[in-house]
């Protein structure tokens, strides 16, 4: 079965899909809408036109880009809709689900290196590299040029940016403005909340208290929304200067780092500290057949669910993380058929354009197969290191990628071999960027003694 919509719309707007109108949430993406109306086959990839499916729901994979109002590869699950907006599969010839070209994946099966194809051969060579180059692409040019752009680049300046918008970065922006500080909070997406909101209403998330948290282990759950709720009321009051849909691209100097807005540009900020609190990337699910539509992320599954979007009604769960337990109840209590693997692993996925089937290994090796629509996977995330590694941090390779180092109070460790001849003078790092498990409650009582340790460094009277 297709995915659907659970739930109607709270904003309905309508938007066109190749000359359909899909019922979507102002509130929510155009790719959830998308996905909702039953449509898991957003696009093909770029050279060997596979299909291609949201897995990520949070600008991390490239399987939701489309075209939207002429403008080539957005990312449908970073942005809200509009009344009337225009979307249309890109990459394809004919349609995405019928697509011609999609026999490249099949002539080429062990992959297509067109720069060494018929090499040598007079002419040959130079016919295999019109064509490659004739078939691959990220869609075509936008229907129209940008509107012009603000004349130079704007400078904010604050004492502390803090770079995400989820547990650990809304804690520390609450805690740093009750100290006094002046403070910006910059999240790349059109909402608060970072991987709060992956999970399904109603789910509960683990909390340990300061005690527990230095066992290592939960001390109990709260509620996700209520927690969501109190924290975002908390930004508003304490009047944290949020900045949404502002990707943090770069870092010039070490005061000043970039980010850039749909609609204001590139904008500098100046700050004397800088936190990033940016999270973690999903796991890479490690079998056959992983970039199949509808082999998605328990994160991204649940933020469907959030929307109002069940992703399958026979669904295979591999892994064992909050987003999956969370995920897991939820789709069963909206009827879905759910099986959670245990003591088995996932050999491959199987389907032409969607899943349509798994197969799993148990322990002793033996395969059977599970007929379905959709694989969610989960696992401990990868820490989003890249911007702190930009302003000078130091790093450390774990099983699961390069955690950021930082003390006790969690200002970061200066990379021994900097490749940035300024690096950021007083740069700190919390939450699952600096290797620790979601759970909020232990993120608030950290961000307390980060705050407390970015003033020192910035000098801001408490
Ligand atoms: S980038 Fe949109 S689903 Fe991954």
């Amino acid at each position: 079965m297709p995915p659907r919509r659970i739930r109607a719309p709270a904003r309905p707007v309508n938007i066109e899909l190749d000359g359909r109108t899909i019922v979507a949430d102002a509130d929510a993406s155009i790719a959830s809408a998308l996905v909702g109306a039953g449509e898991l086959l957003l696009a093909r990839s770029p050279k060997f036109h596979r299909p291609r499916g949201p897995s990520c729901m949070r600008g991390g994979c490239d399987g939701c880009l489309m075209r939207v109002d002429g403008v080539p590869n957005v990312m449908t699950c970073q942005c809200t809709p509009r009344e009337g907006a225009v979307v249309e599969q890109q990459n394809v010839t004919l349609s995405a689900k019928v697509d011609l070209l999609r026999a490249t994946d099949w002539f080429f099966s062990k992959g297509m290196n067109h720069h060494e194809m018929f090499a040598g051969i007079p002419g040959a060579q130079h016919v295999m590299l019109a064509f490659a180059r004739r078939i691959s692409g990220l869609g075509e040019l936008p229907d129209a040029a940008s509107p012009p752009r603000p004349e130079g680049v704007p400078t904010i300046e604050t004492d502390v940016l803090v770079v995400g918008g989820g547990a650990a970065g809304l804690a520390t922006a609450v805690a740093l403005r009750g100290r006094g500080a002046r403070v910006v909070l910059c999240d790349d997406r059109h909402a608060l909340g970072g991987a709060l909101l992956a999970f399904p209403r109603g789910a509960r998330v683990a909390a340990a208290d300061a005690q527990g948290a230095a066992r290592g282990g939960s001390v109990g759950d709260v509620e996700v929304d209520a927690l969501l709720a109190r924290s975002l009321e908390e930004v508003e009051r304490a009047g944290v200067d949020v900045r949404l849909e502002a990707t943090v691209i770069g870092v010039l100097e070490g005061d000043d780092w970039l980010f850039v807005h749909p609609r204001d540009g590139l904008v500098r900020v100046r700050a004397r500290a800088h936190v990033v609190a940016t999270g973690g990337h999903d796991p890479t699910p490690l079998f056959e057949g992983n970039d199949l539509p509808g082999v998605m992320s328990a994160r991204a599954a649940g933020r469907l669910l959030r929307d109002g979007v069940l992703c399958g009604e026979r669904i295979v769960v591999d892994g064992d993380g909050p987003h999956a337990r969370a995920f897991a109840l939820a789709a069963r209590a909206e009827g879905a058929e759910v099986e959670v693997l245990e003591r088995a692993s996932v050999h491959s996925v199987s389907g032409l354009s969607r899943v349509r089937s798994v197969t799993v290994h148990d322990e002793s090796g033996r395969a059977t197969r599970r007929h379905c629509d959709a694989l969610v996977f989960d696992g401990p995330v990868a820490p989003t290191f890249e911007l702190a590694v930009q302003a000078g941090a130091a790093t450390r390779h774990e099983r699961f990628g390069y955690v950021v180092l930082a003390d006790e109070r969690g200002r970061v460790l200066p990379d021994p071999n900097p490749r940035d001849a300024r690096p950021s003078p007083a740069l700190f790092a919390i939450g699952e960027v600096a290797g620790a498990a979601l759970d909020p409650t232990a993120f608030a009582a950290r961000a307390d003694a980060l705050s407390a340790a970015v003033l020192e460094v910035v000098g801001v009277e408490s």
